[in-house]
């Protein structure tokens, strides 16, 4: 049993992350901006917060140092990916840069500083494959996945010896979520998968590192 935490567990992915996480009796916190779907049971803390808004400090680090010591695995899920705008403005890539990346990375910084990323922790990075590619579309989307990824190498450089820390990017490939509805594909488009699925994988090597950094895509490796 292991203490872990997800981002954007209110639904989607972070929710099926969430979910079979506790099902293996662990606790979870989880962070969102509304409330879980799932009850929050005794082994589930949620705490309110918005990952874009800057100058939270240390107030839900303080609120999760009562309920955890350490935490032993750290599902960074969370991203905003405006479809309905033009994401060629500065606006748009602020915003995207500021939920998506600099949130993140704010909150990693803040738990290491007051000593809650554990002595052996598992890190997996929700990551798509427009960061490596770019896109004509997403843009502010693309760049701020490339940018979180470059931080959380980063963090592995740093932290990987002293923590025993393990880093795993997961290219979920297209998954159906409120983030991204069911819609028709054009022929020979890859489908959608299953969140249910797509958590197995994640929750497995939460509970299970081997003191590596990794990127996993799993529409090429199922
Ligand atoms: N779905 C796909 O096809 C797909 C493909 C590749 C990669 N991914 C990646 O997988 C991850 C999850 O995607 P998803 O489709 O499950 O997303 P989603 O359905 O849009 O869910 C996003 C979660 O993030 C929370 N959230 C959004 N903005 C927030 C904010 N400012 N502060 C705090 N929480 C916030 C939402 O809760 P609240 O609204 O309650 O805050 C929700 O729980 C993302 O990193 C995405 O880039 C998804």
């Amino acid at each position: 049993m292991g203490t872990f935490l997800v981002t954007g567990a209110s639904y989607g992915m972070g929710h099926a992350v969430a979910t079979r996480l506790l099902e293996r009796e662990n606790l979870v916190i989880s962070l969102s901006r509304t409330n879980p779907m799932f009850d929050a049971g005794a082994t589930h803390r949620w705490y309110p917060f918005n990952l874009g808004k800057a100058g939270v400090k240390n107030l839900h680090v303080a609120r999760m140092q009562k309920d955890v010591v350490a935490f032993s695995g750290i599902c960074i899920n969370v991203a905003v990916q405006e479809r309905e705008k033009s994401q060629w403005s500065r606006q748009q890539i602020e915003k995207h840069l500021n939920v998506n990346c600099l949130g993140h990375a704010q909150l990693f910084m803040q738990m290491y500083e007051h000593g809650l990323v554990g002595p052996r922790c598992s890190i997996v990075v929700l990551d798509s494959f427009l960061g490596d590619s770019g896109s004509d579309w997403a843009v502010a989307y693309a760049m701020s996945k490339a940018a979180l990824k470059a931080f959380f190498k980063s963090v592995y450089k740093r932290y990987s010896e002293k923590l025993d820390l393990s880093v795993y990017f997961v290219q979920p490939g297209r998954v159906e979520t409120p983030g991204n509805p069911v819609r028709e594909l054009a022929d020979g488009e890859p489908g959608f998968q299953k969140p249910e699925g797509v958590a197995e994988v994640i929750t497995d090597l939460l509970e299970n590192p081997k003191q590596e950094q990794k990127s996993i895509d799993l529409f090429k490796d199922t």
